[in-house]
């Protein structure tokens, strides 16, 4: 998938001022730049695809704002024919929760589940392209780049203290610490340098 489709795609699924899609449009440009600096230091890493993760990974929120839209957004993907793309919809909403466990909390039905796994989910281990996406994503508040705890402390005043919270806190940090690894510096710190090129 070319960066122009998933825009295409974004754009088919959203209207101009849809504080989403600048948020997708915010978190490709902050992905991208990571991927780009951990390619420069000599780490294998497909830069085009993890800014086409960026900007798709919060394509069910055209489906409306709730816990369902990682896999809304997957399923809108695998509809226009890009599943494995798609997958990131669902990897950075399950946050290294389980197909069974995410049922549980509300994020997809248990028939949903059952149709994953027929056609092959892999749970465990996302891809590095994968976690880069999501850590970006944890960066960019709407678009605005904040620290991991800030983000988490903004989701908690609006959501309620859910504990699933704060194991996505920490499942996000951890990625984090893993891509600081390949950066040589904290990615809030490597995207704090381009501030001038965030949108
Ligand atoms: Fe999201």
């Amino acid at each position: 998938m070319e960066r122009e489709e998933a825009i295409a795609l974004l754009k088919k699924h959203s209207t101009a001022g849809a504080s989403w899609r600048a948020h997708c449009l915010q978190v490709g440009v902050a992905a991208r730049h990571l991927a780009e600096l951990i390619s420069r230091r000599g780490h294998p890493v497909d830069v085009e695809r993890v800014e086409v993760l960026g900007l798709l990974h919060d394509l069910g929120r055209s489906q409306g704002h709730n816990l369902r839209h990682g896999i809304e957004g997957y399923l809108l993907a695998e509809a226009a024919g890009y599943q494995e793309e798609g997958r990131i919809c669902l990897v950075h909403i399950l946050k290294g929760h389980t197909l069974h466990h995410a049922v549980s909390l509300g994020m997809l039905t248990g028939e949903e589940q059952v149709r994953l796994e027929e056609d092959g989910w892999r749970s465990g281990d996302p891809s590095l392209e994968e976690k880069i996406a999501a850590v970006a994503d944890a960066l960019i508040s709407d678009t605005g780049l904040v620290p991991i705890e800030d983000k988490y402390a903004n989701a908690r005043r609006r959501y309620g203290g859910h504990p699933h919270l704060y194991e996505d806190e920490a499942w996000v940090k951890g990625l984090a610490e893993e891509i600081s690894e390949l950066l040589g510096k904290a990615p809030y710190d490597a995207l704090q340098e381009m501030r001038d090129d965030l949108l």
